[in-house]
């Protein structure tokens, strides 16, 4: 019975979808997780007190530093676990600080949310998050310990059941503001249990098919060697295409025994991990890698306690997710992060000779205000040293044939190179070698730009014709956000795109697959961000909100954004951690970060207010509730609308979040004023910085402060992101812009940063209770800034 009653529940919202978003198509994408009550994150030296840690001296191994500060919290409480240095961890040279990324071991297993992020500078722990697993270590697993952690199929889909009601009233009974009534409420439920209402479904439909297999044939519970069963849960849960359900569901037993594992399958406790490779798995692109973790996941009691899953990469056409499926109770799909994150969704109101490229300049964002022009390839020479349109032979996935003796570079004639590969992609698919691309002729990319109304069904015919156009300006606008972030710190160390890392260090062969009008959708956008070392993934889609069609490759905003997302989740936890912006208020600011970078870059001397996406939506206010905007009238959010109906999504949290740095940075430009370039001088030809009009004075080998407001804004988000733990909560994100401001600066914006934070409620006595994996819980503002800024 309970089954059903979801079954009907999933029928109601899907209707309410397809009445209320017709025309667009939404990319299905799935993120939550069990949040952590004990994790912690501590940024200021005085919060840092442990059993006997003690400062190191200036010149100690910072590496060797954080070994003995995570033995010393670790104490006596935790002998039974241990933890590695995660090799992601890196010295940024740009500010001298050591980010340390430690992962706790179980058994000789990785905790897989067990993290703790250490921040050294100096022999000294600047900072630190930690969600390390605290409590009673279970024994090893044996069957009996298996037995005792599963849940029977139709008790736990009883449970969800339950679980799901209770949160709902909860939910509704907590607003302050009137509950919607009628349609209007059902759309709330959507937003609330939406994305997991399918799993319920699916894990409902598991339990009928679970309780007929357990009648012919006894269940392998217990059996953790093998993964297949939760993968092809999760798959079920995790495909979009009702079909490839009904086939799975229909011929399980034919689906399980093609899937190929290699490794070895018996799950032997040691202290090497060992990953295995799933093949032939239903809907993946790629074969699934797979490798057995603990997770944390909430007791009734409030705290945690550790369970064994199988952690799953898996590549499907529109989505690319790390999962975390109990390896004992495989239906249950414990957390997924999609690593592929969409723009917003609108609802419809009904070093050779340099390259020049005939294109919207950066800082015009989108075609209404402003026109092409001719822009030479401007690279930076810090950031791309062999300019935009070389890389070795050795890095290039396309080359074939013999490379030239004694070359190293390919020189390229067409938007392929160190950085970026821009491509059409009519298509949708995966594949991006072999697509389209526009040829340069003298090194000069300038083709016809021609939009023009037609009747509905040459629309497609109109947007391809200026696809040269298009694809050239996708490239231009990728390669100059990879040299601003460059310069501001997304280096190789930190984890940036690129294919050639000039042996400076980070993982290679991951330049930014950036697909112009990708097949795939409309009315969107979409990055995904696997770990370091594997290809970011890029794609812009054409918006039929206008006749012509609008292509979203020319809104400046709409790239930024995209691309900020690989930003945020390689600096993030660290480069090899993709995990820790997937849902909540994490996830939300990883939308937020991208709307105010992109902000930002098109912002001028005069202050003006901007909307996201206004262009590419035909809408005046964009696809954002509101415009980014001083006046508390234009934009009134503060830290407790998260509460509100309708901001349980990423973007409605991000929403909040870049307001409140764009009035941080609007707090910094009114007292250190506005620089109109956001790109440091170029390097001289050995090296050095010179500091201009840009940067103050160099003391020492301390690091360059940017000397105006809108480029320390930058700066400090930046720095900000690296310092901050995985899975920040918007308290931890502020209060690491805070630490980074009193790395970099001595502390002198610690004031101006604490009232900008506080005017819209994110002061020192803003409270959250009750955090749930949807961003949820009860919020207060709080407007006080620390007693020194009084
Ligand atoms: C690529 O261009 C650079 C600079 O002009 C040149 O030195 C190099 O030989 C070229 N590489 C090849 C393989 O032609
Ligand atoms: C683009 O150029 C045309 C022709 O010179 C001009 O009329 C138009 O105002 C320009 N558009 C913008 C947004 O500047
Ligand atoms: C794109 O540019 C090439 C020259 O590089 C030209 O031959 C081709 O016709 C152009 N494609 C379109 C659709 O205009
Ligand atoms: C900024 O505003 C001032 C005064 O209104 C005006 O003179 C100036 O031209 C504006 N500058 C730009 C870049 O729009
Ligand atoms: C804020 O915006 C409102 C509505 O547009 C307007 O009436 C008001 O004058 C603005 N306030 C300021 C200080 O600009
Ligand atoms: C680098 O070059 C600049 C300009 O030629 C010069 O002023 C500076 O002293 C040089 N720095 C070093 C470390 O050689």
């Amino acid at each position: 019975m309970r089954c059903l009653l979801i079954a009907s529940l999933l029928a109601g919202i899907a209707g309410s979808v397809s009445g209320h978003r017709a025309p667009i198509t939404a990319r299905k994408s799935l993120g939550f997780g069990p949040v952590h009550p004990h994790a912690v994150y501590h940024s200021s030296p005085y919060q840092i007190i442990t059993n006997s840690f003690l400062a190191q001296s200036p010149n100690a191994d910072p590496f060797e530093v954080a070994r003995l500060f995570v033995d010393d919290i670790l104490g006596g409480e935790h002998v039974q676990s241990s933890y590695k240095i995660r090799p992601d961890s890196y010295t940024d040279p740009s500010t001298g600080i050591t980010h340390v990324y430690v992962r706790q071991l179980v058994h000789g297993i990785e905790v897989a949310d067990g993290n703790m992020n250490i921040n050294v500078k100096d022999g000294m722990i600047l900072s630190y998050g930690n969600s390390f697993y605290a409590g009673d270590v279970p024994s090893l697993l044996s069957s009996p310990d298996a037995k005792k952690l599963s849940h029977p199929h139709r008790e736990y889909c009883e449970d969800l059941t339950t679980a799901l009601e209770a949160q709902f009233s909860t939910f509704v009974s907590t607003q302050n503001d009137q509950v919607p009534m009628g349609n209007q409420k059902t759309t709330e439920f959507d937003e609330f249990a939406g994305p997991l209402t399918h799993l319920h479904y699916s894990n409902c439909q598991f339990t009928e098919l679970a309780n007929e297999m357990a009648s012919t044939r006894p269940q392998a519970i217990g059996d953790v060697g093998d993964m297949r069963p939760a993968l092809i849960q999760f798959m079920v849960a995790a495909t979009p295409n009702a079909e490839v359900v009904t086939d799975i569901l229909s011929k399980y037993d034919q689906h399980l025994e093609k899937m190929t594992m290699s490794g070895v399958t018996h799950f032997a406790p040691g202290n090497d991990q060992i990953d295995f490779v799933v093949d032939n798995v239903p809907d993946a692109v790629n074969p699934v890698k797979a490798r057995l973790a603990y997770v944390q996941v909430p007791t009734n009691d409030g705290s945690t306690e550790l369970t064994v899953v199988w952690k799953f990469e898996v590549e499907m056409e529109d989505n690319w997710y790390e999962a975390a499926v109990s390896a004992i109770a495989p239906h249950r799909i414990i957390s997924v992060v999609d690593w592929a994150s969409d723009a917003p969704i609108p609802v419809p109101e009904t070093p050779k000779e340099p390259a020049s490229y005939n294109v919207f300049a950066w800082g015009v964002n989108d075609p209404s205000v402003g026109n092409r022009s001719i822009e030479k390839e401007n690279f930076d020479g810090l950031a791309s040293p062999v300019g935009w349109h070389s890389l070795p032979f050795d890095n290039d996935p396309s080359f074939e044939g013999v490379k030239p003796s004694k070359a190293f570079y390919r020189n390229t004639t067409t938007t392929f190179g160190n950085n970026v590969f821009a491509q059409e992609n009519w298509a949708g698919q995966n594949a991006y070698l072999a697509n389209y691309r526009p040829e340069a002729e003298s090194s000069s990319y300038d083709f016809k730009y021609s939009p023009r109304e037609s009747d509905s069904d040459e629309a497609m015919t109109v947007a391809k014709s200026y696809i040269n156009a298009t694809v050239t300006q996708l490239f231009y606008t990728s390669n100059m956000i990879h040299d601003l972030y460059y310069r501001y710190g997304f280096t190789e160390l930190a984890g940036n795109f690129q294919q050639y890392n000039f042996e400076r260090g980070g993982r290679e062969n991951d330049a930014v697959i950036a697909n112009a009008q990708d097949g795939s959708g409309f009315n969107n956008a979409n990055f995904m961000t696997p770990p370091d070392g594997q290809n970011g993934r890029m794609r812009m889609y054409l918006w039929n909100t206008a006749n012509p069609y609008r292509d979203g490759d020319f809104e400046a905003g709409i790239v930024i954004h995209e691309y900020s997302h690989g930003l945020s989740t390689r600096l993030t936890g660290g480069p090899l951690n993709s995990g820790c912006l997937g849902w909540g208020e994490s996830g939300g600011m990883g939308e937020g970060w991208g709307d105010f970078l992109a902000t930002t870059i098109r912002s001028t001397k005069n202050y003006s207010d901007f909307a996201m996406g206004s262009w590419a939506a035909n809408r005046a206010n964009g696809i954002r509730n509101y415009p980014y905007s001083q006046n508390e009238t234009v934009n009134p959010s503060t830290y407790q609308t998260l509460d509100k109906p309708g901001y349980w999504g990423v973007h409605a949290i991000g929403e909040v979040w870049a307001q409140m740095l764009w009035l941080v940075s609007q707090a910094l430009i009114e007292k250190h004023g506005f620089s109109d370039s956001l790109y440091p001088p170029m390097p001289f030809e050995n090296g050095t910085v010179p500091v201009g009009d840009f940067y103050r004075p160099a003391v020492g080998k301390q690091p360059l402060v940017p000397i105006h407001g809108n480029t320390l804004a930058v700066q400090l988000v930046i720095n900000g992101l690296k310092l901050q733990p995985c899975q920040p909560s918007f308290f931890d994100a502020r209060d690491a812009i805070i630490l980074a401001d009193e790395e970099l600066t001595g502390g002198e914006n610690f004031c101006t940063l604490w009232k900008a934070f506080s005017a819209r409620g994110l002061g020192k006595d803003a409270t959250v209770q009750g955090r749930t994996p949807w961003g949820g819980g009860i919020r207060t503002n709080g407007f006080a800034t620390p007693a020194t800024c009084q």
